[in-house]
């Protein structure tokens, strides 16, 4: 019994859009998804850190999270900012659409033995967007972490993983809001996504920084192998 995490699946079964295209880093990317996560046992836990489907709607997605929910354990997925299929609103329906096959990371969270796996997409400054937006932005994606964690808090969890999908810190900063509220609830790890391409890697932290654990768990820079994070 392990509690895993991998993100950037970026599968195509239904849209024309293969990451093949994008250099040795994706060659045979889905191949080695279905063989290392087919590793997984039953009693595992697979939280898939977001960017699932190149879809642009849940029927365009449908053979994605169906590939999804055939792997081994169970499997917790948060937004990516490529998932189209995912209105953050409505994910009590994708719950309720998905239940016992699919876990939605939203809003709410789930348990790992003592621990409750909080998160959301979260944000950070890539040069593509004005300041103002991409503080309003950061500012939701805080208040719909903080309410993750809160309601952690409230069933009575004080250990936490949080994930996140874009990068805790944006290039050139040491802490942001997302860090400050990691260290805040004093969650043991972040496990985060959305960097690809060995440029990207060292965009925000990895391993430990003020005693929290910090991973990078998409999907080229792991191999498409995922990571542990709890036995
Ligand atoms: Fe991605
Ligand atoms: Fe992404």
């Amino acid at each position: 019994m392990a509690l895993y995490a991998l993100g950037d699946l970026h599968l195509s079964f239904q849209v024309d859009k293969s990451m093949e295209a994008f250099g040795d880093l994706w060659h045979h990317y889905v191949q080695k998804i279905d063989k290392y996560c087919s590793r997984l046992t039953a009693d595992d836990t697979l939280v898939l850190a977001g960017d699932h489907s190149w879809g642009h709607n849940l029927a365009q997605c449908e053979t994605d999270l169906h590939f999804i929910a055939s792997l081994p354990g169970r499997k917790i997925l948060l937004r990516g900012n490529h998932d189209m299929f995912w209105d953050a609103k409505k994910t009590d329906k994708l719950n309720d659409l998905f239940q016992g096959r699919l876990y939605f990371l939203q809003n709410n969270f789930y348990t790992y033995n003592d621990y409750a796996l909080v998160g959301t997409k979260g944000y950070c400054y890539e040069g593509k967007d004005t300041i103002e937006h991409f503080l309003k932005i950061r500012e939701r994606e805080v208040e719909r972490l903080r309410v993750s964690f809160e309601a952690a808090r409230n069933a009575g969890y004080s250990k936490y993983i949080m994930f996140l999908h874009y990068p805790p810190t944006s290039i050139g900063e040491f802490s942001s809001p997302f860090t400050e509220m990691a260290e805040e609830y004093g969650a043991e790890h972040v496990v985060y996504a959305h960097c690809h391409g060995r440029a990207r890697f060292g965009d925000s932290y990895l391993g430990e920084v003020n005693g929290i654990e910090y991973h990078l768990v998409s999907g080229d820079y792991l191999g498409f192998k995922p990571e542990r994070i709890l036995r």
